[in-house]
């Protein structure tokens, strides 16, 4: 049985902090973070703002823009890691709120779990899902997968221009307008990490920032490497002699702690694709350099991240192989549009590789592209860590769907946020109350209990 993506909805919070005010208030080059990171814009949760009124926002849009009533979903998954409770399931927070709009016990049928691997998490949330739907276990019904996250650093570290907000709903079943998911092919590598994580209690996370960009491009490749196994073993996928896999799949979408990742994630598997095809010869004359190689070849991340001499003489040849025609093509055509969100929004963690698939699609057909058929390869990131690499093949009545996004239109009008506003949101100095923004037609948080009997319990109303 077949299981893919229908539709997908999204939801960003209206604060931004921009990128260039942001460099100057920190003492760094705003052409740091606008050409290095790839950020321009990042968008911050209001005052009256969390993981579920994002993820329920998200959620109520996908409904309603597909006239789905609850009786439909059989499954409403929370895939997050900006978790609200040690044991009570975002999910239940966002049925709450949506049984405020479609009525009390209207989702009681409905199943689900919160999902937390880091930015992984809703990648195995709509594998699972997929799988029960293939299983026959929905009856006719559709699942939800909600990825919603704040990605949230310490004032001051080098984490702290890689934020961001946002939540991405998806409508998964088995007959899906806009992805089907490629059958026996998902592909994982999973290690015990400490690159990046947040110890119960703490709000930000403890972050080894470059240790974090390597394990992530390690991990990606593994998954890539069992992907490439299963995708030749049924066929789905089939080279010549001369070819990689890559050639094979039109577009990639990369997990995006930051748009320029998905740069940094092309440019490493590419190396490692080419390597061994006729094609490397030619591009390798290009950058004028020979690919340097670690003193240990086979050390450790730590080893390799410490012997400096060729981690510069890596990022040197890596710059002069992101210039060359054959980079620069493959990347234009099969990579490019799908940075664009990311971009004017900023990190979302678990819901980044989904902002930027759907920023891909949008893109591409808006150059004129007809999608219809082509292949999308995904991967995915989570700290701690794990990879996860699938793919799916756009289906023929895409255009219902995409034909009608418009990112900007979707997020609505932005207010810029002054470098104060933001330190007081950020250092929690403002209650629910004193948002800076009117909520029009969604979900807000109204108040968080501290009595010792209901400590920690919120209360949301929906403003029309
Ligand atoms: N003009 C243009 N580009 C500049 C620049 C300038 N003045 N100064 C630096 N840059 C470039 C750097 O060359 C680098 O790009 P490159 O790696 O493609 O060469 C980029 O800007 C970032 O600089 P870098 O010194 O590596 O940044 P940093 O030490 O401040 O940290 C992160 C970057 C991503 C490690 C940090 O923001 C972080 O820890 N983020 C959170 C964790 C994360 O996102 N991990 C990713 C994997 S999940």
């Amino acid at each position: 049985m077949a299981a893919g993506i229908d539709d997908m909805a999204i939801y960003i919070p209206r604060l931004f902090v921009d990128s260039a005010d942001f460099a100057v208030a920190r003492g760094v080059d705003p052409a740091k973070l606008k050409q290095g990171l790839g950020i321009s814009k990042m968008a911050i949760v209001d005052t009256n703002q969390d993981p579920a009124c994002l993820a329920a926002n998200a959620c109520l849009k996908l409904m309603q823009k597909n006239n789905v009533s609850p009786s439909d979903v059989g499954r409403l998954y929370v895939a997050t890691e900006s978790a609200l409770d040690e044991s009570k399931a975002l999910n239940s927070y966002v049925i709450g709120m949506l049984e405020q709009v479609y009525g009390p016990d209207s989702f009681e049928h409905c199943g689900g779990i919160e999902c937390k691997f880091a930015c992984v998490s809703g990648s195995y949330a709509l594998y699972d899902n997929s799988n029960w739907i293939r299983a026959g276990e929905a009856e006719g019904k559709s699942a939800i997968v909600v990825v919603s996250d704040i990605a949230k650093y310490d004032m001051g570290s080098t984490g702290e221009y890689t934020q961001g907000a946002g939540a991405v709903a998806m409508l998964l079943n088995d007959k899906p307008r806009l992805l089907q998911f490629d059958a026996k092919v998902t592909s994982t590598s999973i290690k015990n990490e400490y690159d990046f994580y947040r110890p119960f209690g703490k709000e930000t996370p403890i972050v080894h920032g470059q240790y974090s960009n390597l394990l992530y491009l390690i991990q990606v490749k593994k998954a890539f490497e069992a992907y490439k196994k299963k995708a030749l073993d049924t066929g789905i996928i089939k080279i010549n002699e001369g070819e990689t896999i890559l050639d094979h799949i039109d577009y990639l979408c990369m997990h995006l702690p930051y748009s320029n990742m998905g740069k940094k994630a092309l440019s490493y598997l590419l190396r490692r694709e080419w390597r061994s095809l006729p094609r490397w010869k030619r591009t390798i004359e290009q950058t004028g350099m020979e690919e340097p190689v670690p003193k240990d070849p086979r050390g450790t991340i730590e080893s390799i991240l410490a012997d400096e001499e060729y981690m510069t003489k890596d990022h040197e040849f890596t710059k002069l192989f992101t210039k060359t025609k054959e980079y620069r093509q493959f990347y234009e055509d099969k990579l490019a549009s799908s940075l664009i969100a990311s971009t004017m929004i900023g990190n979302l963690y678990t819901a980044s590789l989904y902002l930027g698939f759907r920023s891909c699609l949008e893109f591409e057909f808006q150059k004129g592209v007809d999608l219809a058929g082509k292949r999308i390869g995904f991967g995915s990131y989570g700290s701690g860590s794990s990879a996860m690499v699938f793919s799916g093949t756009v289906q023929p009545d895409y255009k219902e769907i995409v034909s009608k996004m418009n990112l900007e239109m979707e997020i609505g009008e932005r207010k810029k946020l002054s470098l104060e506003e933001y330190e007081e949101i950020h250092e929690n100095k403002r209650s629910p109350d004193q948002s800076l923004l009117d909520a029009k037609k969604e979900f807000v948080l109204v108040s968080i209990e501290d009595t010792p009997e209901s400590r920690g319990e919120r209360k949301y109303v929906f403003c029309d």
